[in-house]
């Protein structure tokens, strides 16, 4: 096994394995270590079958079943998959989307910030990929924490944040009507990775609405302000799909974010989830 980091920022790429294959206990230890190391690892070339994927996850800690929403549950038949597999493609079938989050560029944001326990991991793999765009960003909430001020730092201890996601939409959510039906969680804006236990910042321009305890003018300026970090070039990096990637993510520690591409190419990344645990300050 080789593990190559791909930028300053965070990111590395992992050669020599075959992840249509069970992995042995060594492999998984270092797998792991270079995951905590870099926040994002990249698999190149692999060929996998749904089941693999699921095998994979549940070898890195855990495939997550809990919760997902039912417009995003496949529906092919075959109840071992329970809701566990999702496909994020623009792919429609008589005008029938194949799966969601389909066209388009999205925000930066950590899948599941909207829930009490986040995801400790995304894991998508590449069927069909576009000729240009669609490319996956990521930021590096750790860097990102380390490059505020101490002020900064000293002013965040203690203050906690409304993380809220509306599947209907696919902007920030207007916080001037009933949020009870809408998926939506209070989380510190600083955590401490439960692996790590390093320090990141826990915010994304989709998904945190309010900090909580500051009037409205207060909590915009303050995110207005943090949105600038996670938008710094030295905390940014990105991966360029092509078919036979593996990409899994550190959900704790880096939000991610799609470029836009061209809306008549097909784009198909199966997604499956591994298991967060509660996450604190
Ligand atoms: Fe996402």
């Amino acid at each position: 096994m080789n593990i190559r980091p791909l930028s300053t920022a965070g990111g590395a790429e992992i050669t020599g394995v075959d992840l249509s294959e069970t992995l042995g206990k060594d492999d998984i230890a270092e797998i792991t270590r270079a995951f905590h190391e870099f926040g994002v690892i990249v698999f190149r070339n692999q060929d996998l079958s749904d089941q693999d994927q699921l095998r994979f996850c549940d070898q890195m800690g855990g495939t997550a079943t809990r919760g997902r929403p039912l417009e995003q549950r496949r529906d092919d038949g075959d109840s071992h998959y329970g809701g566990t597999v999702h496909m994020v493609t623009n792919v429609t079938n008589d005008g029938t989307p194949l799966g969601s989050f389909g066209d388009g560029e999205v925000w930066f944001h950590h899948d599941g910030s909207f829930k009490e326990i986040p995801y400790a991991a995304t894991v998508l793999y590449a069927i069909e990929a576009t000729s240009s765009g669609g490319e996956t960003l990521f930021a590096n909430m750790y860097a990102a924490y380390d490059r505020l001020s101490p002020e900064m730092k000293n002013r965040l201890e203690g203050l906690r944040a409304l993380n809220i996601y509306d599947y209907a939409r696919t902007g920030r959510v207007d916080l001037d009507q009933d949020i009870s039906k809408i998926n939506h969680w209070i989380h510190p804006l600083v955590i401490r990775h439960p692996d790590t236990g390093r320090k990141a910042l826990f915010i994304s321009p989709l998904m945190t609405a309010r900090v909580e305890g500051l009037n409205p003018g207060e909590s915009n300026a303050l995110l207005a302000e943090l949105f600038r970090y996670v938008d710094d070039e030295d905390v940014k990096f990105e991966h360029s799909w092509r078919p036979g990637d593996l990409v899994m993510l550190d959900n704790r520690c880096i939000t991610h974010a799609r470029r836009d591409f061209p809306g008549g190419e097909r784009r198909t990344l199966r997604r499956t989830m591994v298991e967060g645990v509660p996450i604190s300050a």
